[in-house]
Order: C-alpha cells, then sequence, then structure tokens
C-alpha cells in the first residue's frame, strides 16, 4: 500500500474511532453464520488514486456513504409515509406503525391541504382525506401528534406549497408539548420545483415560492437547528418516467437552484446547507439503483465543495431518504409487490440510504391497508436484522460492474448538469419544459417497450393470470369529509377572530416586502388558530397563483 494510501485508511480509522463514542457500534462483533469475521469495510490494495476517488465512508466524495461506520452503528431510519382521514385516524396508524418498531414518522397530507384549502372551500370536494390527512389547523396538528412526544422522534412532512404554514404548525405542537425548539428535528419537503416538474402541487410563481423556501432556511437556521429544510426530490421525477440518470441530475440542478437562492437571499453556505437534504426513488434494475446513489453523493459533494467552496463537509454530505418505486406496483397479483419492494428497499440499502420508505403490496389500487402497511415494515427489519447487508460498509463497493457503473452515471448526470446550465439553471429550465420533456420523451418509450414486451413486467404483460383475486382494500369513510368540514367551522367559531385577523394582516403586509421573512407571521397566525387557507390565500392575492 502506498503512503498516501495509508494515511488516507489511518484519517479514516481516526474519524472511525471518534464516531464510536456517539455512535457505538450495534454489536461487539459481526459473524457469518459460519463463523467468519466481517470486517468493518473491505478494499482492495489499489493505489491511493482509487481510494481518492471513492474516499472512505465518512469522508470526501463520500461515495461508499456519508458516515464513518453507517449501518454498523445505527440502521437507516425505517421511515413509513402515512396518512388518511381525519388527523385522529392518522393518529392511531402512526402509533400503530411506531408501536410495530418504526423509527420515524412521515406525514401523507391530502389534497387539499398540500394546495393550501380549507377542507370546506369549494375546491375541496371530494378529496378530503383521500390520498393524506387533512389539516385545516393547528387543531388537526394536536390530534396529528398526540400521545406522540416531538422530542423523540423525528417527523417529514411531504408538503411543498403551504410547507411554511406546516412548518408552524408542527412548531406549535412542539411549544404545547414543552419540546424547545432546537430539539425538534424532522424534514419539510418544500421542494417546489419538482412540484412544477412532476407533481404538481403548486400553488404560486417560482419567485415568491422560492422566497418562502429561503425563508424557512432562514428561519430554522436560526431557530430550529436541528430540523432538514428541504428534501430535494428526485423521487416524483422518476415516476413522472426520468431514467435513473435524469433523477439524479435534475434534482441536483434544483438543489443547486435552491443554494443558489438562498445565497441571493443573503445566507451563507455553510449556515444552510448542512440541512439540505434528498429524496430519492428506488427502482428496479438493482444495480443501477446502487450506482445513481453513489454517483449522486459524488457529484453533490463535488459540487458544493468545488463550486460552491463550502468549507464544512456537512455542507458537502448528501443525505437522503428513499421511497421504493410506487410506478413499479402492480395491480395484478399484488402479493408480487412485496418481491418489487424487496429488492428496491435492497438496493437503497446498499446505496447507503439514511432513511427508507418501502412500498405496501396493495398501493396501485388504493392506500396501504394495516396488514400491508405492517409487511411493508417487515421488509425493512429483515433486511436490517437477517440479511447481513448492513453488517459491513458499502459491501458492494470494488465490484468491477458497479464501481464501472457509478462512473459513468457520474459522467452522464454531469453532462445533463452542463446542459441545465447552458439553458442558465434549473429555474429557467423549467419554466422552458426542458426537463419535463425528456421525461416525457423517456416515459414514452418505456410504455412502448412494455407494451411490446420488450420490458417484462411479470404478472402484467407476461406469467398474467386469467382470474385475478381482489385483496381487501382500505376504505376511506365517505362521512370525513362532512365531520371535517364540521371540526373546522368549529374552530373558526371558537377562536379569536381579532387575533386571527391582526395575524392575517401582518402576513399581508409582510408579503408585500421581499426583505421580510414571512415565518414568523405565519407562526403568529397558526398560533391564533388561522387556517390554512386563510393564510394561503393571502399569500394568493398578493403572489398570485402559478398557472404552469
Ligand atoms: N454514525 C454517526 N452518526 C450517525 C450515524 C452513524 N452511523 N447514523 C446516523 N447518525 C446521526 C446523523 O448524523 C443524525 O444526527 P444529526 O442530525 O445531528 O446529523 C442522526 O443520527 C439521525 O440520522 P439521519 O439524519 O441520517 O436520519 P434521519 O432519518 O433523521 O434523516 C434525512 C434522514 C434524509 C436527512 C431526512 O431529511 C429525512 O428523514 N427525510 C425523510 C423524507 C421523507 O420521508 N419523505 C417522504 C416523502 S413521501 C413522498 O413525497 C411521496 C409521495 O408524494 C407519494
Amino acid at each position: 500500500m502506498d503512503d498516501n494510501k495509508n494515511n488516507l485508511r489511518e484519517k479514516w480509522e481516526n474519524e472511525v474511532h471518534s464516531t464510536l463514542k456517539r455512535f457505538p457500534e450495534r454489536k461487539e462483533s459481526f459473524m457469518t453464520s459460519s463463523n467468519i469475521n466481517v470486517e468493518r469495510l473491505y478494499e482492495s490494495d489499489q493505489d491511493s488514486n482509487y481510494v481518492e476517488k471513492l474516499g472512505y465512508p465518512g469522508e470526501y466524495p463520500y461515495t461508499r456513504g456519508i458516515q464513518p461506520t453507517m449501518y454498523r452503528s445505527r440502521f437507516w431510519t425505517m421511515r413509513q409515509y402515512a396518512g388518511f382521514g381525519s388527523a385522529e385516524e392518522t393518529n392511531k396508524r402512526f402509533r400503530y406503525l411506531l408501536d410495530q418498531g418504526q423509527t420515524g414518522l412521515s406525514v401523507a397530507f391530502d389534497l387539499p391541504t398540500q394546495i393550501g384549502y380549507d377542507s370546506d372551500d369549494p375546491m375541496s370536494e371530494g378529496e378530503v382525506g383521500k390520498v393524506g390527512v387533512a389539516i385545516d389547523s393547528l387543531h388537526d396538528m394536536e390530534k396529528l401528534f398526540d400521545q406522540i412526544p416531538l422530542d423523540q422522534v423525528s417527523t417529514s412532512m411531504t408538503i411543498n406549497a403551504p410547507a411554511s404554514v406546516l412548518l408552524c404548525m408542527y412548531i406549535a405542537v412542539g411549544e404545547k408539548q414543552g419540546v424547545p425548539l432546537d430539539k425538534l428535528t424532522g424534514t419539510i419537503q418544500n421542494d417546489i420545483l419538482k412540484e412544477y416538474i412532476a407533481r404538481g402541487t403548486y400553488i404560486y410563481p417560482p419567485k415568491p415560492s422560492m422566497r418562502l423556501i429561503t425563508n424557512i432556511f432562514a428561519y430554522c437556521q436560526q431557530f430550529v437547528p436541528k430540523f432538514n429544510t428541504i428534501s430535494i426530490s428526485g423521487y416524483h421525477i422518476r415516476e413522472a418516467g426520468s431514467t435513473a440518470v435524469q433523477e439524479a441530475a435534475f434534482t441536483i440542478a434544483n438543489g443547486m437552484a435552491y443554494v443558489d437562492a438562498a445565497l441571493e437571499s443573503g445566507l451563507a453556505i455553510d449556515d444552510f446547507a448542512p440541512r439540505l437534504a434528498f429524496f430519492f426513488n428506488a427502482h428496479n434494475n438493482f444495480f443501477e439503483e446502487v450506482a445513481k446513489f453513489r454517483a449522486a453523493r459524488r457529484v453533490w459533494a463535488k459540487i458544493m465543495k468545488e463550486h460552491y467552496q463550502a468549507k464544512n463537509p456537512k455542507s458537502w454530505k448528501m443525505r437522503f431518504h428513499t421511497q421504493t418505486g410506487g410506478s413499479t406496483l402492480t395491480a395484478q397479483q399484488p402479493d408480487n409487490n412485496i418481491v418489487r419492494v424487496t429488492l428496491q428497499a435492497l438496493a437503497a440499502v446498499m446505496g447507503g440510504t439514511q432513511s427508507l420508505h418501502t412500498n405496501s403490496r396493495d398501493e396501485a389500487l388504493s392506500l396501504p391497508t394495516e396488514d400491508s402497511a405492517r409487511i411493508a415494515l417487515r421488509t425493512q427489519q429483515i433486511i436490517a436484522n437477517e440479511s447481513g447487508v448492513a453488517d459491513t460498509i458499502d459491501p458492494l463497493g470494488g465490484s468491477f460492474y458497479v464501481e464501472e457503473l457509478t462512473d459513468k452515471m457520474e459522467a452522464e448526470i454531469g453532462k445533463y448538469l452542463d446542459r441545465i446550465k447552458d439553458i442558465g439553471g434549473a429555474v429557467k429550465a423549467v419554466e422552458e419544459g426542458f426537463m419535463q420533456r425528456e421525461i416525457q420523451h423517456n416515459a414514452y418509450e418505456t410504455q412502448k417497450r412494455i407494451e411490446k414486451e420488450e420490458e417484462i413486467i411479470v404478472g402484467l404483460n407476461k406469467f398474467t393470470l386469467d382470474e385475478e383475486v381482489n385483496p381487501d382494500l382500505l376504505k376511506v369513510d365517505e362521512e370525513l369529509e362532512k365531520s371535517q368540514i364540521g371540526e373546522v367551522k368549529r374552530v373558526r367559531e371558537q377562536r379569536e377572530d381579532d387575533k386571527v385577523d391582526q395575524a392575517l394582516s401582518a402576513i399581508r403586509v409582510a408579503a408585500k416586502n421581499d426583505g421580510d421573512n414571512l415565518i414568523p407571521h405565519i407562526l403568529e397566525a397558526v398560533k391564533a388558530y388561522a387556517t390554512i387557507g386563510e393564510i394561503c390565500n393571502v399569500l394568493r392575492d398578493e403572489f398570485g397563483e402559478y398557472t404552469g
């Protein structure tokens, strides 16, 4: 081993030593069934250039993972996306999943909440509590987290256009529970660009949306330092039909746009970058997905260290959550989906994810039943505790195929980033529809391959059944919409209207002044039990609505 390699190895060993004090390894020793010791890390005796290209685990550029000991110290967070019906029903599912061993929460909101309408708004008709939980005001948020101590669990919230409102509701619930602001942990998705590109739950035009996002960066950096302020998402870009390279490249391009916006707003890179997070898909091609995660980590690390000159290593680390590919689930032979999800979850783990959601077998048909959600969680627990893949770091590292694929994907991601840079950055690329066109083209080509049976989907275009067995599905109570409407009317009757009016006017005044941070004003309104629709409508008046 050349001297430089020895030094790099020694540096990593020292990092491991200091990390173990805070995060000791899960076991004294890790052995196979044949009593062969499993080393913490395997590496070839290649020269130091190879080691420098990969970096040790927890060492720049993090190809092999962002923590020195990875899952030997701490499994990834098992964080199942959940939410439907009323806050009470979802609270019950949250507590069930926590009792079954889930280690993080992830809130799915219904579409009215995601697009900033109250349940009694005409726009909400037929959608209340359907694809997620209905949250109209702080009153619902208090019920959502009833008996769940917010200083002991991290919560992800999949909310984008009204992210500021839900963040403030979460802060207000934390205060009511007596949890100091700087102890609140979790993530707000807060990624509007991918909403324009792929998901669609946007409200305001790009400029005011970017202002709300960077307002959250600034507020959390000062008051809620352990909260991840954005989850820059590739998941939905992939669900819309992109390739793995496009998923990684467009996500990273969006990430750069958020960094640029934050810098333009006057924030310093190392003040906000450590709390940027990512969210990716885990699709069917196992090795391509592993290589995608490893390549994306390396690309982001180089951009943050070299292009943005961030100095804090925490700013270089791409920390990400993964959800297995919803669009790969078939309505046909739903139990087959358990196998798909297992392989996809395994790819996410072999790719070094920090947090993971595993889809349920019935999600091509409806929101998951309790049984299906439990099997999905058990899938993670079996991979973690029985497969041995978490016992050594980056076990596929060094594989001729995976390293070559990682290099190739890194290069292809770079080409897309250059094209988007030539267009003028991600916001311009979105406005011009570049990413949307690339995604739609690939989606069309993929569909043609499936229809020609060039791409086999088991149970769908091959190995089909004449008779499909219909499983029991979750039904959302149709009465919910009525009762939720009654709830929000009661909240409006019981609150102090002058407090609400004052708070809403303060938001309006602040919205008119670009230099103001809106978060403190939204927090006051939330605490006065202003509803999400009232707050979002004031901003609709001031910012207008994006029409795509
Ligand atoms: N050694 C040392 N430290 C370690 C460690 C190790 N091996 N493992 C973990 N840690 C530390 C971490 O550093 C961290 O401490 P810090 O906050 O002080 O740095 C702590 O332990 C927790 O670890 P992570 O931060 O890695 O794990 P989390 O789960 O808390 O956070 C995340 C992961 C990716 C950073 C975060 O952003 C997250 O949880 N994201 C989830 C997003 C999500 O669930 N999205 C769902 C969207 S659903 C959707 O949109 C789809 C729908 O539309 C269909």
